[in-house]
């Protein structure tokens, strides 16, 4: 199974796509942190991403569909992948459409997360996740299970990321709706857009999720 999770940034694309991916056995395909994997690298895309992220607006189509077209060839997509931050423009979902084909793999399902703006400045400030094994936490809804420590990995380390500030989050906000929430009807026009309500739970959204997938 391949699909798509859609919303703005806070959504909680990288919640529930851990969920789903690990439930599943699906691939995970962060284009975000696969961005951020680059720029710690230090390597060129990872250069050239860089001053962009920390904006708010998007890397080139041309850096990310180079990524995904890479990316989903690798064994451990075999079995299928959930795409998260990807695709972002119209440019990236028709690119994407093309290499689907090209590679002989189906789209299955497109999932929006439908979340008020009221709630994403609170929930991307008080974001952090463990700096060895990358296991996400927030102040207020999802603290470790012992305090300090990473529930995952037991690691006492924890990281808060660059562009997560207000003024960041204003301006992936901007970049949310000019680019990307156009293709929330690009989607539905093709019959494969399914909405959940991500003001839920975060329990209680995995549920809708894995409704709208089926057994
Ligand atoms: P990316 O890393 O994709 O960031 P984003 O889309 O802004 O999404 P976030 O990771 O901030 O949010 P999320 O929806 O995953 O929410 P999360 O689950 O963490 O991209 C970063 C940057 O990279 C972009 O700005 C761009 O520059 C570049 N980039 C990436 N892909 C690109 C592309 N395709 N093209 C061009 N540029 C690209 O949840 C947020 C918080 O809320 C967490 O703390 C979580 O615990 C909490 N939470 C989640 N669900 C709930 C809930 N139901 N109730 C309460 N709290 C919740």
């Amino acid at each position: 199974m391949n699909l798509i999770l859609l919303g703005p940034p806070g959504a909680g694309k990288g919640t529930q796509a851990e969920r789903i991916a690990a439930t599943r056995g699906l691939k995970q395909l962060s284009t975000g942190e696969m961005l951020r994997a680059a720029v710690k690298a230090g390597t060129e895309i990872g250069r050239r991403a860089d001053a962009v992220m920390k904006s708010g607006g998007l890397v080139s189509d041309e850096i990310v569909i180079g990524i995904i077209d890479e990316r989903i060839d690798q064994p451990d997509c075999a079995n299928g992948f959930i795409l998260d931050g990807f695709p972002r423009t119209l440019a990236q979902a028709s690119a994407l459409d093309k290499l689907l084909k090209q590679k002989g793999k189906t789209l299955d399902a497109v999932i929006e997360i439908r979340v008020d703006d009221s709630a994403l400045v609170e929930r991307i400030s008080g974001r952090f996740s463990c700096a060895k094994c990358g296991a996400g936490y927030h102040d207020l809804h999802k603290m470790p299970k012992v305090a300090g420590t990473c529930d995952q990995c037991g690691s006492t380390e924890f990281s808060r990321r660059a562009d997560d500030n207000a003024e960041t989050v204003k301006n992936r906000l901007m970049a949310y709706y000019r680019e990307t929430a156009p293709l929330i009807g690009y989607y539905y026009a093709l019959g494969y857009l399914q909405s959940v309500d991500g003001m839920a739970p975060i329990d209680e959204v995995t549920v809708q999720l894995n409704k709208a997938l089926g057994a």
